[in-house]
């Protein structure tokens, strides 16, 4: 069995930036209001006039994690993507990532599971690669959520935005200390009406009286969310930490999914973990589903707050309900 590490990151944002003042002209809402309880102050968002899309933001994404691993499209032995919000139905945003990038003779899968697609994703790679399958797998998790979005919501129109991380991931040798020690993923269906996008699937196809309702836009039971995702996330990483005989205070860096400040805390105070230990970007680009971790764990990379040998957590919940942890030596 070989060992799993992540070589390198990238990350890619639309340009075009929603403020909380933005929103406020237009529902009633207010900067205050959505600071205090999602800690969010901006999004940012596609404009699709101008080309943008899920697979343009991968694609920056990809490339950049591509020249920080100083690998190139070829040496790519696998694509997994992890989205809800592809470009089309068909074809797979994979297909469309293999094609720009050029990558030649690559499978390439699309991941279906929300919030939690990207450590969804890092479970698949790591057991690809621990089998000796793949060399170098390109992990993707970029969602364009602003389509989705009914505008004049204020009940979900603060929270969501558009973003794109990548990774790639190959083979640790055995004498290096960077590897992933576990992913932990779960599902929870009994839960699924808590975050819905109803019609544009086989079961409930596009139509006047779909859009008349509304049921093209995301629908979500704040609330109820808000309590299992805090202990959804605090079990997750209890268990990614005992199965591999650590303690948090083993823990350098926790990287958990962005969807509402509060909640982080909750699950850090929970965990008694510091919050300066907590990897936050929600406050610049809102909840962009599978691209909260990739990018946050970019950002962090760059900076420089997270380094080679340090223990991290990433620790994610989303629609489905799904949910998951993946604890790794960066
Ligand atoms: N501005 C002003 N007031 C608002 C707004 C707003 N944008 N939205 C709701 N309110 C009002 C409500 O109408 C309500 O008023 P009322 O008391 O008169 O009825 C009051 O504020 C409180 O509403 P709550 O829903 O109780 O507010 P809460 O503190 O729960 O915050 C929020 C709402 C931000 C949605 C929070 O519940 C949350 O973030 N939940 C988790 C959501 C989540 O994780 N979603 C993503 C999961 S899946 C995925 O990531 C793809």
């Amino acid at each position: 069995m070989y060992k799993t590490k992540f070589i390198s990151t990238g990350r890619a944002f639309p340009e075009k930036r929603i403020t909380n003042e933005d929103l406020a002209k237009t529902v009633d809402t207010s900067d205050v209001w959505i600071q205090e309880r999602t800690g969010i102050k901006a999004r940012h968002v596609v404009d699709i006039s101008k080309g943008e899309s899920n697979s343009v933001l991968a694609y920056r994404a990809s490339k950049n994690a591509l020249q920080n691993a100083g690998l190139y499209p070829q040496d790519i032995d696998f694509i997994l993507y992890a989205t809800f919000t592809q470009d089309h139905p068909i074809p797979t945003n994979g297909c469309v990532l293999q094609e720009m990038l050029g990558a030649k003779r690559v499978g390439a899968l699309d991941i279906s599971a929300a919030c939690s697609g990207f450590v969804y994703g890092v479970g698949l790679a790591d057991a690809l690669i621990r089998a000796g399958i793949y060399k170098h797998i390109l992990l993707v998790g970029s969602d364009v959520l602003s389509p989705y979005t009914n505008w004049k919501d204020r009940g979900t129109c603060i929270l969501f935005g558009d973003g794109a991380g990548a990774a790639l991931l190959g083979r640790a040798s055995e004498s290096e200390e960077s590897q992933i020690y576990s992913t932990h993923l779960y599902s929870d269906g009994s839960l699924k009406d808590f975050f819905t996008l109803q019609a544009g699937g086989s079961s409930l196809p596009l139509s006047h009286a779909v859009l008349d309702q509304n049921l093209h836009f995301m629908q979500m039971k704040g609330r109820e969310i808000f309590k299992v995702a805090v202990r959804m996330l605090c079990d997750c990483a209890v268990e990614a930490l005992e199965k591999n005989g650590f303690t948090i205070q083993d823990l350098d860096w926790l990287i958990p999914h962005q969807a509402n400040l509060r909640i982080i805390e909750a699950v850090a105070k929970r965990l008694r973990f510091p919050m300066e230990k907590v990897i936050v970007n929600i406050e610049e680009y809102g909840n962009t589903s599978a691209a909260t971790v990739p990018t946050a764990l970019d950002e962090a990379v760059e900076l420089k707050k997270i380094k080679r040998g340090d223990l991290v957590l990433m620790d994610v919940f989303g629609a489905g309900l799904t949910y998951g942890s993946a604890l790794l030596r960066w």
